[in-house]
């Protein structure tokens, strides 16, 4: 009894880590070469966005792509929570706490890389 147990157990088992749910809105990050810097592949693959982020006031001011996507790794993400703003921007972080605000965050009305205001919804 004991042993069809344990051989039904092991017989489930794959199936039990096979159907472990991949965690739903992780990003991972193609696989290259880490040692090139993001923005020095990026005006290679993303040309427009490289540029975007060039001319913005980030760019300008050296606020590099890790403090929005983190490094290559398991940090690594698509969409940084305020928490990555809150150092530089601490007044707007706050702001957003206003129930007004409610369900939005930066990137609900800033271009992630322009930066614009009137460019709702993020992209460049
Ligand atoms: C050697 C080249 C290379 C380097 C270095 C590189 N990337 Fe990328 N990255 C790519 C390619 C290729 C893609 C896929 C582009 C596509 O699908 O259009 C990509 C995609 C991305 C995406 C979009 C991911 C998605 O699924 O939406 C982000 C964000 C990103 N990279 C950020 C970074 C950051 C931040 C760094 C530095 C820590 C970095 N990349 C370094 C080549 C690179
Ligand atoms: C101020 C934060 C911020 C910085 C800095 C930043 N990004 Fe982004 N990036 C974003 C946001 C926001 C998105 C859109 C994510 C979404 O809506 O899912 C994005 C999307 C992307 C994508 C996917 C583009 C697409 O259209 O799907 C790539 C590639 C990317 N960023 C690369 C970079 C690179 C390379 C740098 C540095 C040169 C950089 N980002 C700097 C905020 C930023
Ligand atoms: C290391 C500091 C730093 C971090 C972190 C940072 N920023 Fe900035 N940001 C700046 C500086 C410096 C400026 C230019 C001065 C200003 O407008 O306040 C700026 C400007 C901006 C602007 C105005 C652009 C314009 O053209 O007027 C927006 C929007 C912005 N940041 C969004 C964000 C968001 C969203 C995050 C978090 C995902 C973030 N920043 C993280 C330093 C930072
Ligand atoms: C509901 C839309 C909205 C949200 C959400 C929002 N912003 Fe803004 N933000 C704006 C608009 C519109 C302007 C332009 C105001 C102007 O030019 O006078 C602006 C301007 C800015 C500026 C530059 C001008 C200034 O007052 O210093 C910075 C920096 C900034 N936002 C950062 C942020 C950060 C960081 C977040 C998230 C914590 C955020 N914003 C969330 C709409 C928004």
């Amino acid at each position: 009894m004991k042993g069809r147990l344990l051989i039904g157990l092991l017989v489930l088992l794959p199936f039990v880590l096979g159907a472990a749910p991949a965690k739903k809105s992780k990003v991972v990050h193609p696989d290259v070469d880490t040692e090139e810097a993001c923005d020095v592949c990026h005006r290679e693959v993303t040309p427009e966005l490289v540029d975007a982020w060039y001319k913005s006031r980030h760019g300008l001011m050296n606020v590099k792509c890790f403090v929005c996507h983190g490094t290559i790794g398991p940090e690594f993400m698509r969409r940084a929570p305020v928490s990555r703003c809150v150092g530089c921007h601490k007044d707007k972080v706050e702001s957003l706490s206003n129930p007004f605000f409610k369900g939005k965050d930066c990137f609900s009305c800033h271009a992630g890389h322009e930066l614009n205001p009137h460019k709702i919804g993020g992209g460049q």
